[in-house]
């Protein structure tokens, strides 16, 4: 049986290039709650953000069958086309407060412990988009999920264009596990990995990267081409909508 803490990430590369293998590097999403994916603009992001939503639709379940949801913000407006639980644009905060109300109702009680996701895409466009308050309001409130959601099966996954260590406040960089796609600027994988880290995460292309999880080394996975997207629409939206 699957365990329901690990979630297929993508393939491990190594295995793919020396093998012709597609292993899988899974997400144990119990030890590496939250996660940013960052990478240039066309590295596939939300292509992978999409895959993963797929991937938790199906095996985010938990022992006794509670389906997993997502909450997700999109400030390009363009990762989903639609759902509940789906805001673009100028509706990002919605996303943003009704996963944190879920997740004061668990602190106060709720024992609900299935598996909740929160997803911002164009996270840093959209907090430099706002007035300074307000992306500081933004940053405090993100700060504190990332460093509490973990004991309640609440999970946070972050794009972003160009991060760098400082628009995570109060140290909760350390509470992210981040993967790198493409071309990253040497500035943001500078401020996230130490250097010798740093110096194996070479220049990658669409869809290729590192996962670079607390204590672990690098390791360079290969995002899956998705074979059947009208499959892929739908297991989103049942973790968007249902
Ligand atoms: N793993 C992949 N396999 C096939 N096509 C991909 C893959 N990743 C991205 N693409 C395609 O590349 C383009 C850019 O991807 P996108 O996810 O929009 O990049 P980003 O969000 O980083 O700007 C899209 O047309 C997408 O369909
Ligand atoms: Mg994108």
């Amino acid at each position: 049986m699957v365990n329901t803490h690990k979630i297929p990430l993508a393939y491990d590369t190594t295995l793919l290039t020396y093998t012709n293998k597609k292993e899988y590097v899974f997400w144990d999403t119990d030890q590496f709650p939250n996660l940013a994916i960052m990478g240039n603009s066309g590295s596939g992001k939300s292509y992978f953000i999409r895959l993963l939503l797929g991937y938790i639709s199906k095996y985010a379940i938990t022992a006794t069958g509670g389906q997993p949801k997502a909450y997700v913000g999109c400030f390009k407006n363009e990762l989903l086309t639609g759902g509940k639980r789906f805001w673009g644009r100028h509706d990002v905060r919605l996303a943003l407060s009704q996963f944190h109300a879920e997740f004061e109702a668990r602190a106060n009680g709720d024992p609900c412990k299935d598996f909740r996701l929160l997803v911002i895409d164009e996270y840093i466009s959209w907090l430099a988009s706002m007035e300074a308050k307000e992306a500081k309001e933004v940053q405090k409130c993100i700060a504190e999920l990332l460093f509490m959601v973990r004991s309640k099966n609440m999970h946070i996954l972050l794009g972003c264009h160009r991060g760098m260590a400082t628009d995570f406040q109060h140290g909760s960089r350390d509470c992210l596990n981040i993967i790198f796609l493409g071309s990253p600027s040497k500035e943001s994988v500078g401020s996230f990995v130490s250097r010798e880290d740093a110096s194996m995460i070479e220049k990658r292309g669409r869809g290729e990267g590192y996962t670079v999880f607390d204590g672990q080394k690098p390791k360079a996975i290969t995002v899956p081409t998705v074979q059947d997207m009208a499959k892929l629409d739908m297991a989103i939206q049942k973790l968007v909508s249902d």
